[in-house]
């Protein structure tokens, strides 16, 4: 029996996707599973599908955020967080990223997995497991994803700073790092006829992971069993970070 039967989880960003997989092997284990997304209908047909608690959430939007970690903690409680929200809208060269998409880009995979895990912390009365969602470009060049690498390199420094500082309240803080995996983030490039097979050869083990693969990952760091790993880094990435 997996030891987070029965313990309450928010998946933030869980209608599809890396974040849906990791939802749907947390309701496999027996969590008390809470999820998120941005899209009322889909928020409500996944919680239905699942049996899960759900809410509407936007990280952009400040407020909302204590708001809807209140309205779990009192309704199903607090133990585990994924924060999986991410975007990745430009794929240019720096000096052609438009300092809008740049704040966008760090509001989302950056400042929101922050705002996200501290009003989880400051609700969280016991010990409790964090998982960030970074990438392998947490640890790597990202040509033409300034944006995107700096938020992500940014989880990673962010990862250790709360796994120290909340240590001593029990609370494990990490960082999964995916490389490239088959979502509707990647379609557009896996589509392409040229780039598509590049990338694959750039991929040790020879193709991109199914987003099962990566929650897998997701769902070990959050278990009880596993209280002593915090502030690591796990690469689930074919073999790309070890180029
Ligand atoms: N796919 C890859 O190759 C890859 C590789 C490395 C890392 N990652 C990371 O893995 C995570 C999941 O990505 P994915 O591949 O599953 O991509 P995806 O299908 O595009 O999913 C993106 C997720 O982010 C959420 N999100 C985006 N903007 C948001 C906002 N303003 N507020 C709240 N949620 C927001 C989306 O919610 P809605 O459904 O509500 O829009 C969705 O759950 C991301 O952090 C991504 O950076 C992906």
């Amino acid at each position: 029996m997996s030891g987070l039967r029965d313990k309450p989880v928010l998946v933030v960003g869980a209608t599809r996707g890396i974040g849906l997989a990791v939802a749907k092997e947390l309701a496999a284990c027996g969590a008390r599973l809470g999820i998120t997304g941005r899209d009322p209908e889909r928020v409500k047909a996944v919680a239905q599908d699942l049996k899960a608690w759900g809410a509407v959430l936007d990280v952009l939007d400040r407020a909302a955020i204590p708001l809807v970690i209140s309205r779990f903690a009192e309704e199903v409680g607090l133990y585990g967080l994924v924060y999986n929200a991410g975007i990745s809208p430009a794929f240019t060269r720096a000096e052609k990223l438009d300092p809008e998409v740049w704040d966008q880009v760090l509001a989302v995979n950056l400042t929101g997995a922050f705002l996200v895990a501290q009003a989880f912390a400051q609700r969280l009365q016991q010990e409790g497991s964090v998982v960030l969602v970074g990438s392998v470009l947490s640890l790597k060049d990202g040509e033409r994803l300034a944006a995107y690498t700096a938020a992500k390199a940014g989880l990673w420094g962010l990862t250790r700073a709360l796994a120290l500082d909340w240590a001593n309240r029990g609370i494990r803080v990490n960082l999964v790092a995916p490389g490239w995996t088959e979502t509707e983030m990647t379609a557009g490039l896996r589509a392409h006829p040229v780039l598509g097979p590049r990338l694959l050869q750039e991929i040790p083990l020879g193709r991109m992971a199914q987003p099962e693969e990566v929650a897998r990952m997701v769902v070990f760091l959050l278990e009880p069993e596993n209280r002593y790993l915090t502030g690591g880094v796990y690469a689930v990435d074919g073999g790309v970070s070890a180029k």
